[in-house]
């Protein structure tokens, strides 16, 4: 089975070094635009399997996407990453191109993958690549949710004094610093719901610092945030190509459920070897689906910014 990787930046490498170390292919391609970097990166990672102990073979490519033939999940992550003080729309002029791109590349030579976006503004970035290819829906897959239900579950964790793996915990809406949705009402600690544990202030603490988890981390590195990124992208290729059929959030394309149509947006689903398989209705209370309406409505008004470039 083949995997690609688009994109050699941080957030791609690290995909690409998840993906090699958990054996989820036997061919994964790294692809980038900037002359030699994937085939610099590929190289870099392949010594290292003789240290891990990893039968994946990595090869890299610039720009040349026959090499990516036959791929059964691609990862997109090109675009650039934002700097402190920018939010993830303000990328949306530059990475809408890019992504466009990239996504008809990729069908020319695997007409048959299922697609994940990481690529920034990530709901919107979904839903141009959804429309631009007119792939079937459930082959489309934006990350977003699988990264900030991940730094929701450490925020909790650093609260509790707990691991990380014994919460359960998802963030729904938008991948933006103001759109996301982290549902602690419905977390728990091993079944017990965290509400018990946390009080009001606490509890709006963890939502606060969960909302701006990547802002907080572009501050402190100077660029976008890449090892949960990374890790979130490889643990959906590992659910489709393993079919794990584990729920994830992740944005993917709404027709009517959560009350939501014609737009890419972050719910609970099942993914599996179709890719998202099937939209979990996790009950949102009307405070939390007057959220995810106010969610869909700023969404919706950077999707509208893509008629206008
Ligand atoms: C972040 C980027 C990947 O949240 O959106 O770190």
């Amino acid at each position: 089975m083949k995997v690609t990787v688009v994109g050699a930046g941080a957030v791609g490498a690290t995909c690409a070094d998840n993906i090699a170390r958990k054996e989820l292919c036997t061919e994964l391609v790294l692809l980038d635009i900037k002359e030699g970097l994937a085939e610099g990166k590929a190289q870099d990672m392949m010594q290292t399997a003789a240290l891990l102990g990893f039968d994946t073979r990595i090869t890299g490519s610039t720009n040349d996407y026959s090499k990516t033939a036959g791929s059964k999940v691609v990862v997109i992550t090109s675009g650039i990453p934002r700097k402190p003080g920018m939010t993830r729309e303000d990328l949306i002029g530059t990475n809408a191109g890019i992504v466009k791109t990239v996504a008809e590349n990729i069908l020319k030579y695997s007409p048959d993958a299922i697609i994940i976006v990481i690529s920034n503004p990530m709901d919107t970035m979904t839903y141009l690549a959804l429309t631009a290819t007119g792939l079937p829906k459930n082959r489309i897959i934006g990350m977003g949710g699988t990264l900030d239900s991940s730094r929701f579950k450490y925020q909790l964790s650093s609260h509790l004094g707990c691991s990380p793996a014994d919460l359960n915990a998802i963030v729904v809406g938008g991948h933006g610093d103001t759109t996301m949705i982290p549902l602690i009402r419905l977390a728990t600690w091993n079944s017990i719901p965290v509400t018990n544990f946390l009080n009001a202030e606490k509890q709006q603490a963890v939502i606060n610092d969960t909302m701006v988890g990547g802002a907080t981390l572009t501050k402190l590195i100077g660029t976008s945030a890449w090892y949960a990124p990374g890790a979130a992208g490889a643990a959906l290729v590992e659910s489709i190509v393993r079919d794990e059929k584990k729920l994830f959030t992740c944005c993917v394309a709404l027709d009517g459920e959560y009350g939501q149509k014609d737009i890419c947006l972050g719910v609970p689903v099942i993914i599996g070897k179709d890719g998202w398989e099937k939209i979990i209705d996790c009950g949102l209370n009307e405070e939390e689906q007057a959220l995810f309406a106010k969610s869909a409505a700023a969404v919706r008004s950077m999707n509208d910014v893509l008629k206008t470039l």
